[in-house]
């Protein structure tokens, strides 16, 4: 078949690709442990399912504005208000059918084509598929795992030509789990402002931050960061709500309008019962967000404990999010488990798969040569065999 270019050269998402090789093998009897996939493994609250079964029953079953009901936009500001003390308007904020369709559709929305995107590396798999099949060209900085993987404002400064349009920020980071220093994210915005640039700050993990660390909203960075700032965020990750696909965008009152054009043409309304759910989500208790958190944190501790006991293996401290990423590199070129020897990350991670049944992700596919990524949204039983299995890999 003869298809468009955009689809023709846009890559499959890496880490759906690995989840489901995974999948194929345990389909066939093969007994896997998988990290792959970035979603918490907790069932959605009942106050929230509650609150859907409860839509359904009342009749909200039919289309609702394209942007999503003002119900659900009113909940985003009073949310933004008790986290962060950050004044919004519903003329701020539009509904999509996930970050993923926040992202795409603000990309959509705002590059013109050959408009370079600065994305910081290691970066999450979709955004330069996104920023490619809006006609723009992704240009990715470098942040080494000696910067803590923070990008230097003298790498984005080096990067940045009269046809960058935006940088990408997403702080905690998946696949890193780094937080930003708050210092850093108001010098990113200030560079900004000085280059006429915009910030899409993508928070889609922000409620998932581990004690000790903090984050805020870009948009509480000062007035003049704030109107160069697109914020998306949603309740996929805090709230266990992936399937339920809602997510939301904050920007200025004239970019929501185009979104809104751009989304009652393409999707019209994310679905009416998810965004009555996620109405329970943002102004119900947050107690599920903390008790989930909490759980994280224990895997969180246990994984990095006993990723610190394999010799030279290293990695950044996951502030945020539920991701370890470490580096394997030093493995390259040693005899591993069934006397394989491996040169970079993906056939490290093929051969992790075939050898002991593990399933991570590359992290050639987050612009992360000699990486890994590892998901501990899983329980600790878990954790425990493949981490078991991974040590045994190592050991040759
Ligand atoms: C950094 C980041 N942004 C956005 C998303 C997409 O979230 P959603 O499931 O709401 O589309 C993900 C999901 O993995 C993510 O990791």
């Amino acid at each position: 078949m003869d298809f468009s270019p955009a689809v023709a050269s846009l890559k499959p998402s890496a880490t759906i690709a690995a989840a489901t090789k995974a999948k194929e093998l345990k389909a066939s009897g093969v007994d896997v442990y998988e990290f792959t996939l970035g979603e918490p493994d907790f069932i959605t609250p009942e106050h929230i399912r509650e609150a859907a079964i409860e839509a359904m029953n009342s009749g909200k079953t039919h289309y609702t504005p394209a942007g999503g009901v003002i119900e659900l936009k009113q909940a985003i500001c009073e949310a933004a208000l008790r986290d962060y003390n950050l004044s919004i308007k519903p003329e701020n904020v539009i509904v999509s059918n996930g970050a993923k369709h926040s992202i795409h559709n603000v990309l959509t929305a705002m590059l013109h084509p050959g408009d370079e995107v600065l994305i910081p590396t290691p970066y999450w798999v979709s955004y330069s598929a996104l920023v490619e099949l809006a006609g723009g060209v992704p240009v990715l900085v470098t942040a080494s795992e000696e910067e803590g993987f923070c990008p230097s404002i003298e790498n984005i400064a080096a990067k940045t030509t009269d046809r960058t349009k935006m940088i990408m920020l997403n702080s905690p980071s998946n696949p890193t789990g780094v937080i930003y220093p708050l210092d850093l994210m108001r010098q990113i915005g200030e560079f900004a402002v000085e280059k006429n640039i915009y910030v899409l700050s993508d928070e889609i993990y922000d409620k998932l931050v581990y004690p000790g660390w903090e984050t805020k909203c870009m948009l509480t960075m000062g007035d003049e960061i704030a109107s160069r700032t697109i914020v998306i965020n949603g309740v996929s990750k805090a709230y266990a709500m992936t399937g339920w696909r809602i997510g939301w965008t904050i920007g200025d009152p004239e970019l929501i309008k185009a979104i809104n054009k751009l989304q009652s043409q393409q999707t019209s309304n994310p679905c009416s019962i998810s965004q009555y759910a996620s109405i329970a989500a943002l102004t119900g208790p947050q107690d599920c967000v903390s008790q989930m958190l909490g759980e994280f944190a224990k895997r969180r501790d246990y994984t990095l404990s006993r990723l610190r006991e394999i010799p030279e293996i290293s990695f950044v401290e996951p502030g945020g999010a539920f991701y370890a990423f470490f580096n394997v590199s030093k493995y390259f070129g040693k005899t591993l488990q069934g006397g394989v020897v491996v040169d970079n990350a993906t056939d490290f991670c093929t051969a992790l798969l075939e050898q002991a049944q593990v399933a991570l992700v590359t992290g050639d596919a987050f612009g992360a040569p000699g990486f890994v990524r590892l998901s501990f949204a899983t329980n600790i039983e878990t954790l425990t065999v493949g981490l078991d299995r991974l040590a045994r890999f190592l050991a040759g």
